[in-house]
């Protein structure tokens, strides 16, 4: 039997230490020990790293290296193709984390039955049936994919030598467990010990490994930090759950852009990819109403026309209130104050409260132009006109300021019928004469408030 010993381990950075201590020696984080048994041997060199003749690896020169021969996997869902840079790389390990209910089963069983090939879906933490359920609802049938209810790491591997998928998906990588240590599963030496040998299985038979993960109280991905660097692609799915729209994001990807993001609806069956997210963030009205504003907003490469809302009211209290939802609490008050030094309203005695619709999270400063609007609207009581949409960056001097890609954000509100957008005159610009929208170049903040109040 092998030698066992008792550790502490971070379950942040996954520090060991012999004795329990109350505040990491590695990353300062307080009351993250836990006891831990582990196996004595230490951990073994990654497998890829190691030839099969047993010698060390030569050094060769890059221009000698072979490009990889596999072309990526490309899946029917554009979002996830999006996402992921153009489709799932073959022997990549993708990790996929979100908040409990927020879709990611119904997310990687859609990918498993869209699939062409074979997939193996190695389930932790839903029954056969349970499953079957899901696929029922999602309503696609698939010769092709496979479930697996296992959650002995080992055992999964057996099964993946005789199934040769081209695609396996693990829910959840904190319910696997490996028999050569005897901590509990989900505790941090299990995780890596489970993520690090599929990680050997995806790179040994070329084949990629979807894991989903947990994220704790703070939104975090649960288990070390060591997950989040092992794996090539970390993807988040995020969105609230009151709304019926998803966000999956890139927070790492060794394969493609981290800015990009792809959306989807959740419906009766399954998720349902959204390509034309700007038409669903801007609600239909027939009445012009005070406080709502459209700015043209870039999330990765793609353009979005957001709607803001915002409601200016006098205070009751001595501290006025100001809440914020989907765009930076701190980035409006700044707003605010460039509005009370720069161009004279009082809004230190009012609550102001500022809403992203969609339930979407911005943090693109060319929303910043969009949102100042809105609050002087509902300021004013006053409604603006329909047609014009914002883009551009307040500084804090008042000035309206350039901002990135701006030919594209001005294409997307032309798409949508737009007549006017408010840009700022740093911005230069390719023939804007020859578009059909009209563009309004400013330079300072009260130019704009002139301009839509007269
Ligand atoms: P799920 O994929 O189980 O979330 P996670 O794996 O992230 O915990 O998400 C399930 C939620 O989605 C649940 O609240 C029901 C809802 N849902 C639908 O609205 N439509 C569907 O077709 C499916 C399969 C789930
Ligand atoms: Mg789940």
């Amino acid at each position: 039997m092998a030698k066992t010993r008792n550790v502490f381990v971070c379950q942040e950075c996954g520090h060991q230490a012999p004795k329990w201590v109350g505040r990491c020696a590695s990353c300062g984080g307080w009351n993250t020990l836990v006891e831990e048994v582990l196996e004595k041997a230490g951990t073994k060199a990654p497998a890829w790293g190691r030839r099969e003749d047993g010698l060390r690896p030569q050094a060769v020169r890059i221009s000698d290296i072979e490009p990889l021969a596999s072309p990526r996997l490309v899946c029917e869902d554009p979002e996830l193709n999006r996402v992921l840079g153009g489709g799932i790389v073959p022997g990549s390990l993708i990790l996929c984390g979100g908040e409990p209910g927020i879709g990611k089963s119904t997310l990687l069983l859609q990918l498993a039955l869209q699939l062409g090939s074979k997939v193996l879906y190695v389930s932790g933490e839903e029954s056969e049936e349970q499953l079957k359920m899901r696929a029922e609802r999602i309503g696609i049938v698939n010769e092709q994919c496979f479930i697996l209810t296992e959650t002995q790491v080992e055992a999964v591997l057996q099964r993946l030598e005789e199934h040769q998928p081209a695609l396996v998906i693990v829910d959840s990588i904190q319910t696997l467990y490996t028999d050569s240590i005897e901590s509990a599963p989900g505790s941090i030496s299990q995780i890596r010990d489970c993520a690090s040998a599929l990680m050997r299985y995806a790179k040994t038979a070329d084949v990629p490994v979807f894991l989903i993960g947990h994220i704790n109280k703070d939104g975090q991905l649960a288990g070390p930090k060591i997950l989040e660097h092992m794996v090539d692609t970390v993807l988040q799915f995020e969105g609230d759950r009151h709304h019926t729209y998803r966000i999956l994001r890139t927070l790492k990807n060794r394969f493609g852009n981290t800015s990009e993001l792809g959306i989807y609806e959740m419906t009766g069956s399954g998720l349902r990819p959204v390509d034309n997210p700007s038409e669903i963030l801007i609600s239909q009205r027939d009445e012009a109403l005070s406080g709502i504003s459209i700015a043209a907003a870039m999330e990765g490469l793609r353009p979005l026309l957001i709607e803001t809302q915002a409601l200016v009211s006098s205070a009751v209290y001595g501290t006025p209130q100001r809440t914020c939802t989907g765009y930076d609490l701190r980035r409006l008050n700044m707003l605010l104050a460039v509005l009370e030094k720069r161009c004279g309203f009082r809004l230190g005695a009012q609550d102001v409260f500022v809403n992203i619709a969609g339930g979407l999270r911005v943090e693109d400063p060319g929303m910043d132009l969009g949102i100042v609007a809105a609050i002087l609207s509902s300021y004013q009581n006053l409604s603006l006109p329909g047609d014009i949409v914002y883009c551009a960056e307040v500084g804090l001097a008042g000035e309206v300021r350039a901002v990135n890609r701006i030919e594209q954000r001005i294409a997307e509100a032309e798409k949508l019928g737009f007549n006017q957008i408010i840009v700022s005159k740093y911005n230069r610009l390719q023939e804007p004469e020859k578009r059909r929208i009209k563009v309004i170049q400013t330079g300072r903040v009260d130019e704009v408030f002139s301009l839509l109040f007269g």
